[in-house]
């Protein structure tokens, strides 16, 4: 993501990203063919022109900021910064100056003023990510801030005038932390004239070939010349698998793949175990004083080898490790010699 020259970005901009220049804008690719997706799409359309403030749901990883940055993409303020900001990150002192800005001197160590998102994003769009995790305090500020229209610095003494579209986010149930006293009901309305829902992945499984090739031919790792495609049997296992983590967990096993495929063809061999065997869950027992991450380690990658029955192409896979790194591992446990032979024979 490209930050955008017309301003200095605040501290802690790796916590929230800014662009606002014609020609720095990323074009925004939402790869689907689901109808699910095109419904949500035309829906992002129809609503983008206007300056509705919109509410964005969906479960982690489905494409909530993908959604903002597009609708952004098509209003008429496109040529205006798009600021993110996750409101999940920052302790309330700090979120509030982030956010609103503050002038020099208003606490220790606010040595000059600072410009805040809301102020930087003025004309375009601001998008608050995890919107759920706001304190009573900053989310009375926000709702001051939507009903006027104007911030006051942390220690500003005037209204600043600022015009802002607002997208929010929340992979949150903020009905029910509005019934539970969490969530202020008023703010509630305000943020969420409209409200759109990401669908998971595991319903819309139709986009997951799609995605796939998109990812494995624009993934970072696509120069390593392995794992340009998947063969069928490899893409019925993608089709089955639930994907808890949705879209970002799905471009994150096809940029491990491109590492570890052993050739152009990614084989079911190369999916990790989680996707294969979903069911093999790791149980993870409480803490033990007397195990140390060595220790832990050891017993871990030893279990991965019998689970593949000594296979160390295959455990090293699922493991997420290099063969190399394996047999390194095996030679300083003294446990080479025993995993030297390639499987295990049936009957010993
Ligand atoms: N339809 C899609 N086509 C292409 N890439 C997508 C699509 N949906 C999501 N992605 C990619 O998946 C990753 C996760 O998307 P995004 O960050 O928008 O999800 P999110 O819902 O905001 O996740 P979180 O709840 O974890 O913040 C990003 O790298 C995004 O570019
Ligand atoms: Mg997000």
């Amino acid at each position: 993501m490209s930050e955008s020259e017309n301003f200095i970005l605040p501290a802690n901009s790796t916590l929230n990203q800014t662009y606002g220049q014609k020609n720095q804008r990323p074009s925004i690719n939402i790869i689907h063919k689901s109808e699910i997706m095109k419904t949500l799409l035309s829906m992002v359309d129809r609503v983008a022109q206007s300056s509705a403030n919109i509410l964005v749901l969906g479960e982690s990883g489905t494409g909530k900021e993908l959604i903002a940055k597009s609708l952004h993409e098509k209003s008429n303020r496109k040529f205006k910064p798009f600021v993110a900001i996750n409101c999940g990150a920052l302790r309330e002192s700090l979120l509030e100056s982030e956010l609103f800005g503050h002038e020099k001197g208003s606490f220790t160590g606010a040595y000059a003023r600072k410009i805040g998102l809301a102020e930087v994003a003025n004309g375009g769009t601001l998008f608050l990510d995890e919107i759920g995790e706001l304190t009573p305090g900053i989310q009375a500020k926000l709702l001051r801030f939507i009903q006027e229209g104007e911030i006051y610095r942390v220690g500003g003494k005037d209204a600043i005038k600022v015009d802002i579209r607002l997208v929010s986010a929340t992979n949150r149930d903020l009905e029910q932390d509005v019934l539970k006293g969490n969530f202020r009901e008023d703010l509630f309305y305000r943020i969420n004239t409209i409200t759109t829902q990401v669908p998971s992945l595991r319903r819309r499984k139709e986009d997951i070939p799609l995605l796939v090739n998109f990812f494995l031919s624009s993934g970072v790792h696509r120069h390593l010349n392995r794992g340009h495609q998947m063969s069928d049997e490899a893409m019925a296992i993608m089709m089955k698998y639930d994907w808890p983590g949705n879209i970002r967990e799905l471009q994150n096993i096809c940029e491990r793949m491109q590492i570890l495929a052993e050739g152009h063809m990614i084989m079911p061999g190369d999916l990790p175990e989680s996707v294969r065997n979903p069911d093999q869950k790791v149980v993870m027992n409480d803490y033990d004083p007397n195990l140390t991450i060595h220790e832990l380690e050891k017993r871990y990658i030893l279990k991965a080898l019998n689970h593949f029955e000594g296979n160390k192409t295959r455990a090293a896979h699922a493991l997420g490790i290099t063969i190399k790194t394996l047999y390194n591992k095996l030679h300083e446990y003294g446990e080479f010699e025993k995993f030297a032979i390639h499987s295990k024979i049936p009957g010993q």
